[in-house]
């Protein structure tokens, strides 16, 4: 045998180490084509294996393609063997150690590759500094998690069948649906059947599957700028078109509308509270975009993620309740009202899109998780949740006062705060004299962390623009985040 075989690793079977040392010896050509290799009979004898073992290996490179069998001659090393194997350098020859390993770039689809430029869409929600204004989380301390896995851990011990397998109706648990149906109708006047109501595994995917079902390459997508990037980049990733629409203090710019070319086919609005500017969409520009889209035969996506948090007067009621002519699919989430690692969110859908955006879901996923879906509609019925937003609002307005008290203190009128109201963040235009990259890396070196609002921008940000998270942190730390800001920034 000219070469060596050492079979001394006791994790993995003895026929499988067999087969990868001499898998190995072919693809780094020290068993060459056409060469013979010992029998099965030689090669137990000479490692102290049974013949069973080396049969095994030997299948299985039979199989494969690596080993070829000769009636009345014995096994040879394959003389065809596929080229690209032999290119594939051995893990042990150290020449080959220092070759860079490239495998063959994979084609992608035109989807994937739309995906490649984008920017990376993952963060740290926990932020790597001591205090984290970063918007997006509510406080999760403050969750009633005793409760919620009490009801959890009771649908769990009744282990209903239905809450454990597939379930023949996707568009998610009736109760649940029914209950989200109840609720959007008394506080936020959503007219919908609970048939209407669809379970998803957060808005995102809500977005995903309508934009799956609706739109196709160079579609029209028009949506709020600045607006929510997730939104604006996965329309972009299905190869929409998208048409920026500025926002201003009362919202969306209707006026804009009549300049959009023919067949735009989508609008993607977040008219309770702007994101990320945090104002409301005025009455009667509401009548205007839901004229627009019922004359236009576009569709309109009702983002109402946080609509729950208005500290002033009641939430403004969805624009989905005053359209008449079944324009808008109606988004909701519970990431912000729970927790977001829950992945669950609704749509109240038009009737006539129930049935293609169930089979989007189907193909996409299936169902949603059934189990938390059960617990969900207990929590909501029970008026855990209800409960549960009266708290948050409450300590979420003390929250935001607190930040623009401290805003007010130590920038004065060097800081310009938009959006205040409602949500669980804010805007705040600070004008230090110092680039954005600098106020970031400065608050960032003083243990704060800060982002800004540019990304949320199609065309050139705005700059000096923050956007200040404020529900996930104490008043102390909003007020000490804030000092130490502008003692970073001003000095
Ligand atoms: C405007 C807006 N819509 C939707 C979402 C996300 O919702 P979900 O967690 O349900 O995917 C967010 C989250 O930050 C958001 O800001």
């Amino acid at each position: 045998m000219d070469f060596i075989v050492a079979l001394d690793n006791r994790e993995t079977p003895l026929h499988k180490q067999l087969y990868d040392e001499v898998r190995s010896a072919i693809l780094a050509g020290r068993l060459g084509p056409g060469q013979r290799v010992p029998s099965t009979r030689e090669m137990a004898k000479s490692l102290g294996v049974s013949r069973t073992t080396v049969t095994l290996s030997y299948d299985e490179l039979l199989s494969e393609g690596y080993l070829e069998a000769v009636v009345g001659s014995g096994t040879f090393v394959c003389k065809e063997l596929p080229e690209e194997l032999l290119r594939t350098p051995s893990p042990k020859s150290p020449a080959s150690e220092s070759r860079k390993v490239t495998s063959p770039r994979k084609a992608l689809s035109e989807y994937g590759s739309r995906l490649k430029p984008m920017p990376a869409p993952f963060r740290d929600p926990e932020g790597q500094h001591e205090i984290n204004f970063v918007y997006g989380v509510p406080d999760l301390t403050i969750f009633p998690i005793q409760q919620w896995s009490r009801l959890l851990s009771r649908h769990c011990r009744a282990a209903h069948s239905d809450a454990l397998s597939y379930v023949s109706d996707n568009l998610g648990y009736l109760p649940l649906r029914q209950a989200i149906a109840t609720y959007l109708a008394r506080s936020r006047a959503v007219r919908c059947s609970p048939e209407q109501v669809f379970i998803v595994n957060g808005a995102q995917q809500a977005l995903d599957l309508i934009a799956r079902v609706l739109l196709d390459k160079g579609d029209r997508v028009a949506l709020e700028e600045p607006g929510y990037p997730g939104a604006r980049l996965l329309f972009q990733a299905h190869g929409a078109h998208i048409h920026p629409i500025r926002v201003d203090s009362q919202g969306l710019q209707t006026s804009a509308l009549s300049t959009l070319p023919d067949g735009v086919k989508l609008v993607y609005i977040t008219p309770s509270h702007q994101f990320p500017l945090g104002v409301s969409l005025a009455l009667a520009r509401r009548l205007e975009l839901l004229a627009w889209a019922e004359a236009h035969q576009a569709l309109i996506i009702e983002d109402d993620y946080d609509s729950e948090y208005r500290y002033a007067a009641r939430p403004n009621p969805a624009l989905q309740g005053l359209d008449r002519a079944g324009s808008v699919i109606y988004v909701g989430t519970f990431s912000k009202v729970m927790y977001p690692g829950l992945r669950i969110a609704y749509m109240a859908v038009p009737p006539d899109l129930a049935d293609v955006l169930s089979r989007a879901k189907w193909l996409a996923d299936r169902q949603s998780p059934m189990l938390e879906q059960y617990a969900l509609a207990d929590f909501i019925e029970s008026g855990w949740l209800e409960r549960h937003i009266r708290r948050m609002r409450l300590m979420y307005g003390s929250r935001r006062d607190a930040l623009v008290a401290a805003l007010g203190e130590h920038f004065g009128d060097r800081a310009s705060i938009l959006g205040d109201s409602a949500g669980m963040h804010l805007i705040a235009r600070l004008a230090t004299g110092l680039a954005d990259e600098e106020v970031v890396k400065r608050a960032a070196k003083a243990g704060v962390e800060l982002g800004t609002s540019r990304r949320c921008y199609f065309g050139a940000g705005q700059d000096a623009e923050f956007i200040f998270g404020f529900a996930a942190l104490n008043e102390r730390q909003i007020r000490e985040g804030v000092s130490r800001i502008s003692r970073a920034t001003l000095a």
